[in-house]
């Protein structure tokens, strides 16, 4: 199949023919119609991480339509609209439920196995939902990874109607999910940008108040969700409330952050960190789309554009989701 791959890291995408993913007998070929890009994309061509092996494909967020099915699936036939969790488990792990994303064999799509930035994507059957009614293939790409993160951290910090909720840096996917799921849920958001027309969309898309990243916030939250790290840690840390809850699934400004120890246990916060999520959360993320939640597209490209997305992410452009629309066959 032609893809954009990797053949060293550090290194740089390139498009050509890698070797057709061999389809197993619980294994669903899916022919991609359109993936989104993460800051994974941007990470993988650092050696950080170093992908298992090369060459390797891309592409954490993957919606398409079923082309093939090993000999075991029974649930998947060809022809169907599907959406992909990445977080990519045993089928033995899904009887844990929520708990399945945390199996040590777990493997993110795209990171320690082939992703979606090529014609075909190989998963296990039971990595699939059917995609969300009424939605393009650009929106189905766009909530996987995002949604599901920031649901699984929004679901175990008990988020409640009645919170207040702090998201950082909003140009971000994980970011505008929280957002939109905690509104939904009837949260009250506040959220932080570096740049003032992100701060005023936001409130377009339903933020209450939106502060620069680089000074103090000057809020009360239950809630912080932070993918940013050591950059926005501190401001976003002294807000909570005695008993808040610090969630947190990226640091895309550094990989360490100073705690204040007291500050912890006096104020009795709770961290949680999450890394995806399981596949009852990625349904329920599913099922919500599919109700209308909206999802924010920040662009749509063309598979043949995707240096000129990776630009676009590295500095910090977007609000929202970068997509790539695969070529029809
Ligand atoms: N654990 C998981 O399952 C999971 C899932 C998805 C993502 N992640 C991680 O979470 C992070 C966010 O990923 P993403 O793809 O949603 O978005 P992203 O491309 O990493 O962007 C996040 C936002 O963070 C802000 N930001 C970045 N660097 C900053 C800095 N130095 N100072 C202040 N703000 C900064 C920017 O917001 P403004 O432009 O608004 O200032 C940027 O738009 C990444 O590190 C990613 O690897 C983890």
């Amino acid at each position: 199949m032609r893809a954009w791959y990797l053949d060293e890291s550090p290194g740089r995408y390139q498009w050509g023919e890698v070797p057709d993913p061999e389809v197993g007998p619980a294994d669903v070929r899916v022919r991609v119609r359109a993936t989104a890009l993460n800051h994974m994309d941007l990470w993988l061509t650092t050696g950080l991480p170093k992908p298992p092996r090369f060459p390797h494909v891309p592409g954490n967020d993957v919606a398409g339509v079923v082309d093939a099915v090993g000999e075991r699936v029974t649930e998947w036939v060809p022809g169907d609209e599907v959406v992909i969790n990445t977080a990519v488990v045993p089928a033995d792990a899904l009887a844990r439920g929520d708990d399945s994303v945390l199996d040590p064999a777990m493997m993110l799509l795209g990171e320690s196995c082939w992703g979606g930035h090529g014609e075909f994507c190989v998963v296990p059957g039971h990595q699939l939902e059917r995609r969300p009614a009424g939605r393009s293939w650009a929106e189905s790409a766009s909530y996987p990874v995002c949604y599901t993160t920031a649901w699984r951290l929004l679901r175990r910090a008990r988020l409640q109607p009645e919170d207040t909720v702090l998201v950082t840096g909003i140009g971000g996917g994980v970011a505008t999910a929280a957002m939109m799921l905690a509104r939904h849920v009837g949260a009250r958001v506040f959220v932080t940008s570096r740049d003032a027309a992100k701060r005023d969309r936001a409130i377009e898309l339903g933020a209450e108040g939106a502060f620069p990243s680089d000074e103090p916030y000057p809020i009360t939250a239950d809630i912080v969700v932070d993918s940013i790290g050591p950059a926005t840690w501190d401001f976003a840390f002294r807000t909570l409330r005695h008993g808040g809850r610090m969630c947190v699934c990226g640091g895309t400004s550094g990989p360490k952050v100073e705690l204040n120890l007291p500050r912890l246990f006096f104020k009795q916060i709770d961290v949680i960190g999450a890394s995806c999520g399981s596949q009852s959360e990625f349904r329920h993320v599913t099922d919500l789309l599919g109700d209308g939640l909206p999802v924010v597209v920040d662009e749509i490209l063309p598979l043949s554009e995707y240096p000129r997305a990776l630009e676009r992410l590295r500095s910090a452009e977007q609000l929202g989701k970068i997509v790539l629309e695969h070529p029809e066959p």
